[in-house]
């Protein structure tokens, strides 16, 4: 007995439970108030975050709903960091260095503006070069924007997050994953308003009635975690509100679960090249809790997510 608790209060390795390296981008949209409701949901995963957020961003983040981990001001890694970072030829950039860290970026909340530089390729801050720079069609990209409705159902909308899938994802993929999960997809725009506009929409979940979510970290690679409808900080009651914390963090939990089965097979992978032999090795499959969460930035001290009570 005691043994066996023992083995189930003990950290799993790296091998046996991979840590996930989660990129949280925050745009400037009310949503951002949320930013540390959504670091509540993760705080027993066992991942390392870091968060980088635009200049607007910041004003929501300064009015953020009361959470339990708060917001770590002194992690977010702003535009002013990159630029005071590079110094001199030897020194790091920002940017590249946070894409090459990241196994997953996460926009939340994906505002209108930060959506359109996405989609054509501006990249004039450090989240849209972070996105300029990314690895496409390697490292998953889970968006969930955020806007007033008369924007969400704007023709550019449903148009910008298409190019944006084509670029993400690889058609095969997504092939297969919207026949299989997507039984009544809904247009973000209405089909004649963009015909009208002539222009090219494809469907969008408007609504997730129930939670669609990838089967494979090839279908993980673009995913839209679409708004709801709701009394939108305008006044306004409408589609267009950031999809739920809970809803947002079951995609990001799931895809991490993807990524960390892809780094289990590499270390078996490695394992079974370097002993030179193809002797099928037992790798447990996340025996154990998960240690908290952890959020960190290059520059700035790692900041330790509170422990929840049920934390490992
Ligand atoms: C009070 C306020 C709320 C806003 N909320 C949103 C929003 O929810 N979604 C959106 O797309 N833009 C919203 N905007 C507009 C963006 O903040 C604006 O386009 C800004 O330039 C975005 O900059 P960023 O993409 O660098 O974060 C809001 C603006 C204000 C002043």
């Amino acid at each position: 007995m005691m043994a066996n608790a023992a083995a189930l209060a003990r950290i799993p390795s790296e091998e046996e439970y991979p840590s996930v390296h989660l990129l949280l981008l925050v745009t400037g949209s009310v949503a951002a108030v949320k930013t540390g409701l959504l670091l509540d949901q993760l705080s027993t995963e066992r991942c390392n975050i870091r968060i980088a957020a635009t200049k607007a961003a910041f004003h929501f983040l300064r009015r953020a709903q009361p959470s339990m981990t708060g917001i770590p001001f002194q992690s977010i890694i702003t535009d002013e960091q990159e630029w005071s970072e590079w110094q001199a030829m030897s020194d790091s950039i920002v940017h590249i260095e946070l894409r090459r860290w990241a196994d997953l970026v996460v926009v939340a909340p994906l505002n209108a503006n930060t959506l359109a530089k996405l989609a054509t390729g501006i990249c004039d801050n450090l989240v849209s070069s972070v996105m300029r720079a990314w690895e496409v069609r390697a490292k998953p990209v889970i968006v969930c924007p955020a806007m007033n409705s008369a924007m969400w159902t704007h023709p550019l909308t449903a148009t910008q997050l298409s190019q944006l899938e084509v670029i993400y994802m690889d058609p095969h993929d997504k092939a297969e994953s919207t026949e299989e999960k997507t039984a009544t997809p809904i247009v973000a725009t209405p089909a004649s308003a963009a015909a009208a506009a002539g222009v090219v929409t494809s469907p969008l979940p408007e609504v997730a009635a129930e939670l669609s979510l990838p089967a494979t970290l090839k279908e993980s690679m673009f995913q839209i975690v679409g708004p709801i409808s709701k009394r939108l900080a305008c006044g306004d009651i409408g589609i267009g509100g950031m999809a739920t914390v809970e809803e947002i963090a079951a995609h990001i939990r799931h895809t991490m679960e993807l990524i960390r089965e892809d780094k289990r097979r590499q270390f078996l992978e490695a394992r079974e090249k370097a002993e030179g032999a193809a002797v099928p090795v037992a790798v447990v499959a996340s025996p154990v809790q998960p240690a908290s969460a952890q959020l960190e930035t290059k520059a700035c001290p790692v900041v330790q997510a509170p422990a929840p009570a049920n934390a490992a």
